[in-house]
């Protein structure tokens, strides 16, 4: 099978790597790639949201299946085009991303198919900013009401900060969000989901905030790991059960089912799961920790998601064991990054025994030298027996990496290391408040 892979990301090198791991995959093109996934696969330089470009590029290839990575491509209906053309796709319909797309919409399907979420309004005119800021917080959730790569929400419990950024996004002419804050560790579980079959991965914990011990602004995204020692097996269940199935039922029930990766980002709060977001793509950078604990063949399920027949799959089998991912970030990320540094150490990506290298926001300069290119540049993935030994071995391994002025967040992992976490009970629930509709 040959396979077009849609992206330019860390998830993308992730899942070019893990497809060639798959002996039925004979073939693999990524567009437009990296350097990293240069080493690995051939690139071609095409714009991932060209509906009309990728169409070509898969049929010059001979692609048989067309596996896209970002959020951008299906919301504006590259899948529909790929699958117009009579070429297998890898992810949703323009109609079923907009559980990503549009908020309005995620909280419509979620309503209708009794999924707890946050209760949230929508503000487009700066007059009734203020009023609606006094109906939420503290803490107070500013969202950004399209797509922002996760840097349009902020998470505060200053008044002031959550104006000046709702007030921000409004001046950009982009409505914002207001959400109740949601109680509880946040957990990333991904499903593939062909309509009503849904096929739960590895459940896994991103951090977004840029600096340690959660300090700092929202970023897409500085590392994860997986799976999560203090999470039971049955909340998995309960989240698949509860939360994911009757979304896609949902979804199925408006004639837009989905097809494709269903992202469930939640908070496990007291009175259970509650749906912080979905998006409608492999999550980033927790895809690079879980696939590197994937022992099944990556394109025998991609395959199945994107031919209908996912029920008739074997489910996927792991690795025994812990990843993490740590991103390694570009000078003054989150903010405009440095970029065009040269970078040292990273490698060719290859997953060993302990550790790997995936690329994200990198380039080859005109002589041959590897440069920053974005904000998030390097994801060092480590593997281990434990989430302790997979720690040890992403930042023993980042150490070897030279970016001037990179920085990367030291603790990905460690409150589940050091047993700091834990799903609410009622009885914690009264030191806290839950605010959830
Ligand atoms: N991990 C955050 C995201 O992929 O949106």
């Amino acid at each position: 099978m040959r396979v077009l892979v849609i992206g330019s990301g860390a998830r993308e090198h992730a899942l070019v790597l893990a497809l060639r791991r798959d002996p039925a995959v004979t073939g693999i093109v990524a567009a437009p790639g990296n350097a990293g996934i240069a080493q690995h696969a051939q690139t071609r330089a095409v714009d991932p949201c060209s509906a009309e470009a990728v169409v070509a590029l898969a049929t010059d290839v001979a692609a048989e299946l067309v596996v896209i990575g970002p959020e951008v491509p299906l919301v504006l209906g590259v899948a529909d085009a790929v699958r117009a053309a009579g070429i297998a796709c890898f992810g949703p319909s323009a109609a079923a991303a907009r559980i990503e797309g549009s908020k309005a919409f995620a909280k419509d399907v979620m309503a209708a198919a009794g999924v707890r979420t946050a209760h949230s309004e929508i503000v487009d005119n700066p007059a009734d900013l203020d009023a609606a800021l006094d109906r939420f917080g503290p803490t107070w959730v500013v969202k950004d009401d399209g797509l922002a790569a996760g840097k349009g929400v902020v998470v505060t419990a200053d008044r002031s900060a959550a104006r000046d950024h709702g007030a921000e996004l409004l001046e950009q002419g982009h409505p914002v969000l207001l959400e109740s804050f949601l109680d509880g560790p946040e957990v990333s579980l991904f499903c593939l989901v062909d309509g009503e079959t849904v096929v739960p991965l590895l459940p896994a914990q991103d951090h977004k905030r840029v600096g340690d011990s959660d300090t700092g602004p929202n970023t897409g995204g500085m590392g994860a790991y997986t799976p999560l020692p203090w999470l039971s097996p049955d909340a998995v269940t309960t989240i698949v059960e509860d939360v994911v199935k009757p979304v896609a039922a949902e979804l199925v029930r408006r004639g837009s089912g989905f097809s494709g990766l269903l992202y469930a980002g939640l908070a496990m709060g007291v009175a259970g799961p509650a749906v912080v977001e979905f998006n409608c793509r492999f999550g980033d950078p927790e895809t690079q920790a879980v696939l590197a604990l994937l022992e099944s063949p990556l394109g025998e399920l991609l395959a199945a998601t994107a031919a209908g027949t996912l029920a008739e799959v074997e489910p996927p089998r792991w690795r025994d064991g812990s990843a993490i991912t740590v991103v390694v970030a570009a000078e003054n990320y989150p903010g405009r990054p440095r970029i065009g540094d040269v970078i040292s150490g990273a490698g060719d990506g290859a997953l060993d025994d302990t550790a790997a290298v995936l690329h994200a926001g990198t380039a080859l300069r005109e002589d041959g030298a590897l440069i920053s290119a974005g904000g998030r540049v390097l994801n060092v993935v480590g593997v281990g027996a434990d989430l302790a030994e997979a720690r040890t071995n992403a930042y023993a391994r980042i150490t070897a990496i030279k970016l001037p002025g990179s920085h990367y967040r030291t603790d990905i992992g460690l409150a589940a290391v050091e047993d700091r976490i834990a799903v609410p009970d009622r009885a914690s629930a009264n030191s806290g408040r839950t605010r959830e509709s």
